[in-house]
């Protein structure tokens, strides 16, 4: 059976974040984010769970480091948490923050990874949501001081640096249907808060070239793919608009230095607030960057219907697909579409920083989690990335997420998406089968075998 081999240089990694995995969410002087806010309104996070302690990485990073070394990554995304550093987004600076980073950065290096630094994975000092938030064009500022501080400190240790993880989740989830925080409600906003967002990416982009810091750096978006559930016109047309609503508008403001004129048109005709665009904002939001960060989970199928006003849309779980444990779609004819397209419709090498997949996964015998699906999602995926860059797009690097299980926003510590297991009660840690898996795929960069060939794995076309 033909074996899928990987360019040579490419980068194998995974990712995390502050918020999910850090915990001491009130130690050594760190300010209070919207996320430790949000969690303790009843009735926001399944269970009631927060991330006070999540996977204690702010004490367990050495242990950790080690485990990211035996897994072999190359890299390891990790998160700045901004409150540990500037804990009330402004002003007073905190050393002890920063030198955490230290301490885990060199941590990294020692095991043979190398960091790669998400500035925004979403908590926000809560002191800046009490000036507005990402509907205050301010809070744009204030996010690039704090990346300066960053690159500052790391001028040549870092070999990748992200500004904006998903602004699409930020603004949607934070501020359209309120899933998030800061729980807002209201489609306007959202807009006004994703372009705030984008000015704050441009920023951060600006202020790192002026830093002369070594490395690359890009923004990452959370890229489904859509299909239109019929060849019907308006099926058609309504999938046409909620892509553009998720991807082509932030896509084309970023890579193109537009919004997308449809999409004004259609917001406008349904009674949206569109943001005010100052002089300059377009071309400061589309500041070249060096890769194009992609995060994908499943895909999206969709018709002309009544839900999710503006975009007026139906959303249909196809039962021909198996689904994982958050009820997403397992769809990876899904990946190679959304990574054609982008490489097609944007032209920037391509860094996946997010592909995984959450299930029920269990301990056997205290010492072995069998997650054999977990295998075969990253598998399937691994092949359909691997044909993308057969038929010509050209992506650099992948990264699961996760590394580790950890806190996983809106519904706590239930889904589980890590290589490696973590106990909550005691933190231990125990390599999962798909770690171990994953640890061959890096060490030969590449796959045994070809998902399409295999039998028994979930449906292989749409
Ligand atoms: C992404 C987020 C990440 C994690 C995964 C499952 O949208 O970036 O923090 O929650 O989903």
């Amino acid at each position: 059976m033909a074996k899928l081999i990987f360019p040579e240089d490419f980068m194998w990694g995974a990712s995390a974040s502050s918020y999910q995995s850090e915990g001491a969410w009130n130690e050594d002087g760190k300010g209070e984010s919207i996320w430790d806010r949000f969690c303790r309104t009843p009735g926001n996070i399944e269970n009631g769970d927060t991330g006070d302690v999540a996977c204690d990485f702010y004490h367990r990073y050495a242990e950790d480091a080690k485990i990211m070394g035996e897994l072999g990554l190359h890299t390891q995304r990790i998160s700045i948490s901004w409150p540990r550093i500037i804990p009330d987004g402004d002003g007073k600076f905190n050393q002890k923050g920063l030198d955490f980073y230290r301490r885990v950065v060199d941590s990294m290096l020692e095991n043979g990874v190398a960091p790669f630094i998400m500035l925004y994975h979403w908590d926000l000092p809560q002191k800046l949501q009490e000036r507005g938030g990402w509907l205050n064009r301010d809070t744009s500022d204030r996010l690039a001081e704090l990346a300066e501080r960053v690159f500052s400190a790391f001028p040549k240790e870092v070999p990748y640096w992200g500004t904006i993880l998903e602004p699409q989740i930020i603004s949607y989830h934070g501020f359209w249907d309120g899933k998030h925080a800061p729980g807002i409600r209201d489609f306007s906003s959202a807009l006004l808060a994703a372009h705030n967002l984008l000015l704050a990416h441009g920023k951060m982009v600006r202020a790192f070239r002026a830093s002369g810091s070594s490395g690359q750096i890009g923004i990452t978006n959370y890229l489904p793919h859509h299909y239109a559930i019929s060849a019907d016109p308006e099926d058609v047309k309504a999938c046409r608009r909620w892509d553009g609503c998720w991807n082509r508008w932030f896509l084309d403001a970023v890579y193109k230095g537009c919004y997308p004129s449809d999409m004004q048109d259609w917001y406008k005709n349904h009674g949206v607030v569109l943001p005010d665009i100052a002089p300059g904002d377009m071309e400061l939001i589309s500041t070249p960057t060096d890769f194009f960060g992609l995060n994908y989970y499943y895909s999206y199928f969709i018709g002309a219907g009544d839900d999710r006003w503006p975009l007026m849309v139906k959303s249909i779980k196809p039962t021909n697909l198996q689904y994982t444990a958050m009820n997403w779609p397992i769809c990876p004819d899904g990946f190679y579409d959304t990574v054609m397209r982008c490489w097609k419709d944007y032209g920037k090498p391509i860094i996946v920083t997010e592909n995984g997949a959450a299930f029920d996964d269990e301990v056997i015998r205290n010492e072995l989690v069998r997650d054999e699906k977990r295998i075969r999602y990253l598998e399937s995926h691994l092949s359909a990335l691997h044909r993308a860059i057969s038929d010509g797009a050209d992506v650099r690097g992948y990264m699961v997420w996760s590394s580790f299980d950890n806190f996983e926003w809106a519904l706590g510590y239930k889904k589980r998406f890590g290589l490696v297991y973590v106990d909550y009660k005691d933190q231990r840690r125990i390599m999962k089968d798909s770690g171990k898996w994953y640890a061959d795929v890096i060490r030969r960069n590449g796959l045994e075998k070809d998902w399409r060939l295999m039998e028994g794995i979930w449906s292989k076309s749409l």
